[in-house]
Parts: C-alpha cells; structure tokens; sequence
C-alpha cells in the first residue's frame, strides 16, 4: 500500500514534469492553435487567424528561415523547424485539446532546399499512438497533412519521426482546430479505435480558389474541382433558393453546397480518386437542393450499387456515408434516373487504425523506474506505440520486456512489481544491491538476467514466478540457501549461481534433469552434503529478508496483513546460546522424545497447543491469506472464543524435525510484554509447523504512515510519539528486560503493528530454524553490517531511528533506492534544529522542542559509527520526554486539559 501511494506521488510529479502543457489561452475565440514551427513572433494572417511561435509546444529541433514563393507569386521569408535525422525517439509536439473530443490536425511540411543540399526529406508522422502518415517531401513541397482525430486526454502528441537515410524531418506550420462531437460518425464509421487521415475535400462545381475559414467555421480547406471536365460544370445556382443546414453536423459551408456539378448531356456523371494505398476508405457525400426540381439517380462506388433511386429535394441538403474497404482507387458514379443528377461536395478520407494505449499502471510503473536511474529516457505518450520506449519492448499495447543494463538503479523499484506481463527483465550491471525484492507478481517473466550486481540475498519465494525459464544471477554476492522453491518452476531449465558467495547444500529439488545449475566460482556449493558444515561458520551470516506479497494488489484494505508476516524476532545469539545449552541438556539427560517434551510444554506462559483440525476450523480451512514469505504463508484465524489471530504455517526447510520446533516456541513463549505481539499458541502435527499470533488489526506504521492520506492526517505528532514510546518499549525489552537479550534484527515501519486503540506492538516472530540468519531490510540495516557481518543491539538502534526519521518526514526511507545512508539528507536539519524537513501534514500542530528532541535522538541513532549511537533505553527516555512536552502543548493549545485516551501520559 505504501508503494501505491510512492506511486502517486511520483505519477503527480511526472506528470507536472512531463505533461504539464500550456492551457489553450493562447488559442483564439474559436478554439484554433495555429502554431507558426520555426517562428519567433507572433501574427494575424489574412483570414484573421492568430498565428503565434510554435516553441512552447515543442522541446526539440533546430529553427531556419527559407524563401518561400507562394501559389499566389508572393515570395516571403517564413520560417521553419527541422530535426535532425541522428536524434534518436520521437520529436514531438504535445497539442493542448481539453475542450474537444474531436480535433482536425493540419500539419504543413515545407524543405524548398532550406539547406541547400537539394535533398527533400522523406518521414513519418504520428498523433496520439497511431503511425498517420508517411511524408515524401521529393513527390511533393509544400506537402499538407490533416487528419481528423478523436481525443480523450488534454493533449495530442504530434511527432515526427526520421526514417534510415530520409534526411532530417521538417515542419513550418501545425494547425489545431476542434470539432463538433458528433461530426463524421455514421453507421458505417465511428472513432472508436480509428481515425480520419484526408485525402480529397472537394467543393464539387466551383472552379475558384480554395475555400476556408471564416466561411467553413471550423477551417477545413475545401478545394475547387477545377480538375474535373469543365463541361460538366455547372455552377449558376448558388443564389437560387436558401438552404437549411442545421441538422447537419459536419455544417459544410452554405457556400460551398451552393455550387455543384450537375450532369449535363451525359447519362452518368463520375469522381474518380486514385488512392495511391490500399485501405480503407470513408467518403462523404453532401447534396443540396439547389435546383427548383428533386432530381433522382443511383449512387454507385467502383461499380456496386451504394444507393439506387437516392433523389435530393430541392432546398433540402443531406449527407451520404459509405466506407470501401481494401480499395486503391475509387469511382463515385451517379446514374440518372430522373432530372439532372447532381453532387454538391465530397470528402474522401483514409481511416487509420489507432493502437490501444497501455494500461495507466504500466505506465506509472516504467515512469518511476526511470526516476530511479537518474537518466532520461526520453520516455513520454506510449511506451508501446507509434514507437517503442527505449529499453522497452512490446507485443501489441503490452509491455513484454524491459531492458535496463549497465546503468545505475541501485534497488529493484516496487514497480517492477506492477509490470504484470514481462516477459524479458534485463537488469544485468545496473548496481543493484541487497536483496532480490518486488518481483514475486511477474508470472508471466520467461527470463531474469540480474547478473553482476551487488545483490546479497536472493530475497522472497520463486514460487510465483511460474513462467521462468532462464534465472541468471552469476557475479553477485549472493549469500545464504538457495530457494526450495527454485526447484518447483517447471519451465526453469538455467539457474545461474556462478561467482557468488554461496556456500552449502543445495536444495535436492534443484537436482533434475531437465535443469541445468551453474554453481562455479562460489566457497562451496554442491548437492551432495560436502559443504554443510562450512555454513555453521558465524561469519557467513546470510541477510535474510522476508517480502510478504499484498493480498489484493489494487486493494486500500491491507489491514494488518503483516502480522507473522514478519520474520525474525529472536536473534542468532539466543538462539545458538539456548540450542547448545538444550543439546548439551539432552545429552545429560539422554534426549527426551518430542511426546515428552510437548507434555512438558503444557504450562508454558499460556502458549496452547492446537490439533491440525482445530487450526483448520480456525481459519475455515486457510481460506483467508494474509501474507506470506519465504518461510510460508499467514492466515486470518478465529478462535472458538472468536479472538483474532495470524496463523503462520512454515514449511520445515531445514528438516531439523519437531524438537528444533518446540524448542523454538519454548524460547517464543518466554519473550512476554505487552509492546511485543504474543504467541497464543502453536500445532506441530502432520509435519506442520504452526505458529498462532495474536492479530492486530490496526494494519502497521507503514499502512497508517503511508497509505491513504486520510489515515496519515489522523497520525498526528502525538500519536506518532506515543507509537514511538510504545515501539522503543518493546525493544528496550528485548534488549535490557528479557533474558538473555534479544536482538530483533528486523526493526522497520512495517514491523510495528498497531491494535485498535493504536498501541503499538513490534511482532515477535518465528525463530527461524537456521540459526545463522540474520534478518534485516535494505533502508534499516545498520551501515556496519557490511563490514562487520554481524547484529548487535546498536543495529536495532539504527532501525528504530530510520522509523523515527520516517516518523517526524513522513516518507519512506529509500528501501527502494538502496543506499545505506538514505537520511542524510534530513539529518543536517535536524541537527541543526530546523524543520523544513518535517511531513508537512503535521505543520502547525507540533510543539518545537519536541520536535527537535526527537529530531536529535533520531539523527544521533543513525550514526554510521554504532559507538556513537545511544541505547535503546537512552532513545525511550528521550521519546518519553518528547511526548510529555507534546501533550503538554496540546493541553495548553486548548487551554485546558482534554487529552484523548491515546493521547494519555506515559509512565
Ligand atoms: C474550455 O472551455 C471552458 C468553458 O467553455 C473555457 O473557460 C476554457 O477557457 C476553455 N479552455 C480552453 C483551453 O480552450
Ligand atoms: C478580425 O478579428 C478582430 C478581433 O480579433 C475583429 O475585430 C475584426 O473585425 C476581424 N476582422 C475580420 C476581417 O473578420
Ligand atoms: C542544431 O542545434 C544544435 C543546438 O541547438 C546545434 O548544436 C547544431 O549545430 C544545430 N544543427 C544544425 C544543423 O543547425
Ligand atoms: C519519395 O518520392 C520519390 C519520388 O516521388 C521517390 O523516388 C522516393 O523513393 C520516395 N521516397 C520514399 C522514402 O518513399
Ligand atoms: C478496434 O475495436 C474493435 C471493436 O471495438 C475491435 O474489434 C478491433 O480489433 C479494434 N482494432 C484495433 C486495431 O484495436
Ligand atoms: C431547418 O430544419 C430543421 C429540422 O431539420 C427545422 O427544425 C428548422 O426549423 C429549419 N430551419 C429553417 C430556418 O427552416
Ligand atoms: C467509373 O465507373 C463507371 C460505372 O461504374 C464507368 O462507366 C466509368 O468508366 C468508370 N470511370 C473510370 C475512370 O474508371
Ligand atoms: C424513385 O423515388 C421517387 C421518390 O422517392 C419515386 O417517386 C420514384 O417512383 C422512384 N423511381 C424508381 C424508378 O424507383
């Protein structure tokens, strides 16, 4: 959840990065957007259309000035903006249309040699996601374009694009004009997925100059047939009797359908069109009653009858639609029948497929990825169409590949986790370090190259990835077992493990042949058990994080889903301290066998056993995933007496059998407070081990801190404080009040789960089996670790102020961009006691003093130096303070003393 709303922020600030474009103020009255490409200043040309400089719709290109002789014979200076054919991706024009669902789009593309090399330029041209139109600058210059085209966003991307040796692409003028709604649809065509590229506008009957704005209203050019045999023409009725256009939505000029060709001697009269392409094409034909009689007569296209008898009233006018598919040319014939048969205008267009856009998440996702490289890409529109991103590869609208080698993103983003179709993800020598995270969701992923990086821990569970074919994770420093789970995908037939720092047994599900592992270059990997006892060696402690997958992806209500979600409570020290004193007791006392041990464990502090049947009927027979991880999966549970609780089922990875476990939860039970989650209980029957928790419902720090904003603006400064004290007591605890001292290796936002009042408990979890992990999460691991390989209480120390940090900035630390040292940022501010970097929801409503106490404590508890680090206790008597001098300024700030049951004095 918290990543949805990373999401946000980031898709807000693209957009004001990326998208913002000028409002349309600059257009006039009627919409229109006459862009002068090239130009510096702004113009009202003949027909009164306001012209201005095309610059603040474009970022790219190189401006030129040519000599320009118009048909008229009038020669002028215009101007012109070109792109050069090496610049690589789409240069494009983002065409403001907030007002319109329907816009005609005129481009005007000029060379006359502008640059003296005598080399017209070839391009193509693209609006929206669709290829419009190829531009051949040697077959014609001046060449015009237009196109009419649905919207449904506020801009139009127009861009052109060079093609091998087409020369550089060139453009003068861009013309945007809306149109009414409902204009050009018919039952033969409508603008769902298709547009309109023109090809003939002709003004049937009229041998003038073109026709347009101000007599068309909404600028369409109508040209004058003049083309035709003149003895055919007949224009002498244009001032005979009025007519009525208004239920006409294209609203042609009046002066346009009051000229017409009219069949003379002849019995037929005919249009022929050459297409030059095969497609498909949607004419349109008006007919005004111009005359004083109603003539009738057959309309027939490339020879098929479109509509016998078609008679047009006098003084009446309609409209004719029909689309020809797969044509290169088109004959529009009339037959007599009675009278003079008679066309008054005709529009000839070429429909265009528009390509689906990619889905909205798809591209949030790959717009947050590209914030982490601290490159630009370029990448803007559609990723998938007219032309991929960069680094992208499609099928159709789908984002099937993504390749991001040899650069610097440091963490794999949670997006990648919302590219639901991948299929190819290169990430090889892009510096990613830590564990591998954030891509249990790519079912469909055939390839995962993330080799030569800097990745310590292989992370979650594989099992998701279902489709893997090919794993390669050579030249890493990956650490720790190899996943089980590896062995489950059925379509993996490479792992590749070489060059890392892997030592131990590997899983026997690995083993077959349809599998091929690569193990070289590692300290001791094999399946026979040769490498075992090497990884009882301490100093290879393997970070171990555990990624629990959201249950509802797109949901708002993960509520405490993490609850023993979390791994990780009890630490290597303990555990080994108490394994050794167990197996030296059992030694002594000639082992005592599981039945004697589980009657022994009876009593202990509360923890009930439960049958396998009573669980099943707890959770309606595991019905309800709450999370899960690499040890296995969580569930919602109700007991008899309808408490709550998180049922964890683990599979036995290290198959060190029922006693390992028991003991396990003798050590569990023992750690009791009320800031640690409890352990109700446990069942270890029909090789299950499951563990019972107590559920929370309040969801943890993270869900409140970063879920919906209406939940952060509830956190006000004293509750965060109060969550602050209650953490720090729990883990002051652990560290000073238990015996022996527990390290929880595994403090973070999203271990601090709260209950219904908002108590805070940090989860206690399962003791892993493998006594050696070291848990811990990229953006809380103390810096030391690195060198040190080793957890100390001062570790939690750095955790809990990561949380603090979180708490006072309100925002995630960079679990997603990986560098250790994240808050360096905030820390100068805070030692200097200044507050810019405070979450701005809690403006106003802290105390100061507060503020920079806990500001203090924080910054000085992610000290590098572990030494230089206070206790745990030393952080809870600070916090302690703070939160008085917090509620201490509420009640004055009401002048009295009203302080809410959450808000209540600690002691
Ligand atoms: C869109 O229409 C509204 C209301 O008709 C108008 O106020 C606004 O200026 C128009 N915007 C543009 C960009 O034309
Ligand atoms: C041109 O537009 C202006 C207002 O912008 C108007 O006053 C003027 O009458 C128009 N001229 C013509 C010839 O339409
Ligand atoms: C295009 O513009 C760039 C920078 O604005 C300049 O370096 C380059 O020389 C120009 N190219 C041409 C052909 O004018
Ligand atoms: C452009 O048109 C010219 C002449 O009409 C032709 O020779 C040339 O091949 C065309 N170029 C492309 C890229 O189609
Ligand atoms: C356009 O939409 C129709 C149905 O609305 C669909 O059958 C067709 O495949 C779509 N075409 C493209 C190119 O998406
Ligand atoms: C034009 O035709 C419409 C219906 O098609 C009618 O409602 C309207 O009154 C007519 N206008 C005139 C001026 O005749
Ligand atoms: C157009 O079609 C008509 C009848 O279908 C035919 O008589 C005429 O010759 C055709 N014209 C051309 C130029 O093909
Ligand atoms: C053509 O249509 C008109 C009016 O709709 C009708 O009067 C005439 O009889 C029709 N002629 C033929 C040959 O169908």
């Amino acid at each position: 959840m918290e990543f949805r709303c990373f999401l946000c922020f980031w898709v807000c600030f693209c957009f004001l990065l990326g998208f913002g474009v000028p409002r349309l103020s600059v257009a006039d009255r009627q919409g229109f957007l006459s862009l002068s490409c090239g130009g510096s200043s702004s113009f009202v040309d003949a027909s009164n259309i306001s012209w201005i400089p095309d610059s603040t719709y474009v970022s790219s290109g190189n401006v030129t000035m040519v000599n320009f002789i118009e048909e008229g014979g009038s020669s002028s200076q215009i101007p012109l903006r070109f792109f050069l054919e090496s610049q690589e991706g789409r240069q494009c024009y983002r065409l403001p249309v907030q007002n319109a669902s329907l816009v005609l789009v005129r481009p005007r593309f000029i060379y006359k040699n502008y640059d003296g090399l005598n080399k017209p330029p070839s391009f193509w041209v693209s609006l929206g996601t669709a290829s419009a139109a190829n531009i051949n600058l040697t077959s014609s210059d001046p060449w015009v374009e237009e196109f009419i085209w649905p919207v449904n966003k506020d801009t139009l991307p127009f861009c052109l694009h060079s093609i091998l040796d087409g020369g550089n692409p060139v453009i003068s003028q861009l013309e945007v004009r809306p149109l009414p709604g409902g204009a050009y649809t018919s039952s033969s065509w409508e603008f769902s997925n298709k547009s309109l590229r023109k090809r003939f506008r002709i003004n049937c009957g009229y041998s003038g100059g073109p026709l347009r704005y101000p007599l068309d209203p909404y600028d369409r050019i109508w040209d004058a047939d003049q083309k035709f045999s003149p003895a055919q023409l007949s224009s002498g009725f244009n001032n005979q009797l009025p007519l009525n256009l208004s239920n006409i939505q294209e609203s042609p000029p009046a002066a346009v359908l009051q000229s017409a060709r009219v069949l003379a001697r002849k019995n037929i009269l005919s249009y022929n069109f050459q297409l030059d392409k095969t497609g498909d094409y949607y004419a349109v034909l008006y007919f005004g009653g111009i005359l004083p009689v109603s003539p009738s007569f057959d309309i027939l296209a490339n020879g098929d009858v479109v509509r016998s008898n078609y008679t047009v009233k006098s003084s009446e006018v309609s409209v004719l639609f029909f689309i020809r598919k797969g044509i290169t040319s088109l004959n529009i014939t009339l037959r007599n029948v009675s009278f003079y048969p008679l066309m008054n205008a005709i529009e000839i267009y070429e429909s265009v497929d528009i390509p689906l856009e990619c889905s909205t998440t798809t591209v949030s996702a790959l717009q947050v990825i590209q914030q982490y490289t601290d490159l630009d890409f370029g990448w803007q529109d559609d990723p998938c169409s007219p032309t991929w991103w960069k680094h992208v590869g499609c099928e159709g609208s789908i984002v099937t590949s993504l390749v991001l080698s040899d650069m610097n993103l440091r963490a794999i983003s949670p997006t990648f986790g919302d590219l639901l179709d991948l299929k190819t993800l290169d990430l090889h020598n892009t510096s990613l370090a830590g564990e591998i995270q954030n891509l249990a969701s790519l079912q469909e992923l055939e390839t995962l190259n993330l080799s030569f990086n800097k990745l310590t821990s292989f992370g979650s569970d594989f099992s998701t990835l279902v489709s893997l074919q090919i794993l390669d994770l050579q030249n890493n420093s990956l650490e720790g077992p190899v996943p089980d789970s590896l062995g489950s995908l059925k379509n993996l037939h490479l792992l590749n493990l070489e060059n890392n720092k892997l030592r131990g047994t590997l899983p026997q599900s690995l083993n077959k042949e349809s599998l091929e592992v690569r193990t070289s270059g590692n300290l001791c990997l094999s399946f026979s058990s040769r490498c075992t006892d090497l990884s009882e060696n301490p100093s290879l402690q393997t970070p171990e994080v555990t990624v629990f997958t959201p249950k509802h992806r797109h949901g708002h209500s993960r509520k405490a889903v993490l609850v023993g979600t979390i791994a990780g409570a009890l630490c290597a020290l303990l555990v080994i301290t108490v394994a050794v004193f167990m197996y030296k007791r059992r030694k002594e006392d000639e082992v005592p066998s599981s039945s004697r041990t589980l009657t022994e464990i009876r009593n202990w502090n509360a923890a009930k056993i439960f049958s396998y049947k009573e669980i099943k009927v707890a959770t309606n027979n595991f019905k309800d995933v709450i999370g899960h991880g690499s040890f296995g999966s969580v569930y919602l549970g109700k007991l008899p007496d309808g408490k709550l609780v998180a049922v964890k089922v683990r599979f036995d990875r290290t198959q060190l059998g029922a006693d390992s476990f028991i003991n396990e939860v003798y050590l569990l039970s023992q750690v009791r407070h009320q800031n640690l989650v409890s352990l109700e209980g446990f069942c270890c029957e029909s090789k299950q081990q499951i563990l019972v928790y107590e559920y929370l419902p309040g969801g943890s720090l993270a869900d409140n801190l970063y879920g919906s904003n209406s939940k952060r603006v509830t956190l006000n400064w004293a509750r965060r404080l109060k969550i602050a004290v209650d953490a720090a007591k729990g883990l002051d605890y652990l560290h000073n009040g238990s015996n022996p001292r527990i390290i929880h290796r595994d403090v973070k936002c999203s271990n601090i789960l709260l209950d219904m009042e908002m108590n805070a408990k940090v989860p206690h979890t399962d003791v892993s089996h493998v006594t050696t992990v070291v848990k811990g999460t990229a953006g809380y691991l103390d810096p030391e670790y690195f060198s040190t390989q080793q957890l100390t209480e001062k570790s939690d120390v750095y955790s809990f102020g990561v949380v603090l940090l979180e708490l006072i900035c309100g925002r995630e630390p960079l679990s997603h961009s990986g560098s250790p040292d994240s808050y360096n940022l905030a820390k100068p501010y805070l030692q200097a006691g200044t507050f810019e970097v405070v979450d701005k929801s809690l403006k106003g409503s802290f105390d100061v003093e507060s503020m920079r106490k806990v500001g203090s404590i924080a910054a000085s508890s992610v000290e590098r130096d572990a030494s230089q680090r206070p206790t745990m206790g030393e952080v809870l008597a600070e916090l302690k303070e703070a939160y008085s001098i917090q509620l201490a300024y509420l009640a004055s700030q009401a002048g009295h003393m009203r302080i809410s049951s959450a808000e209540s004095p600690v002691h």
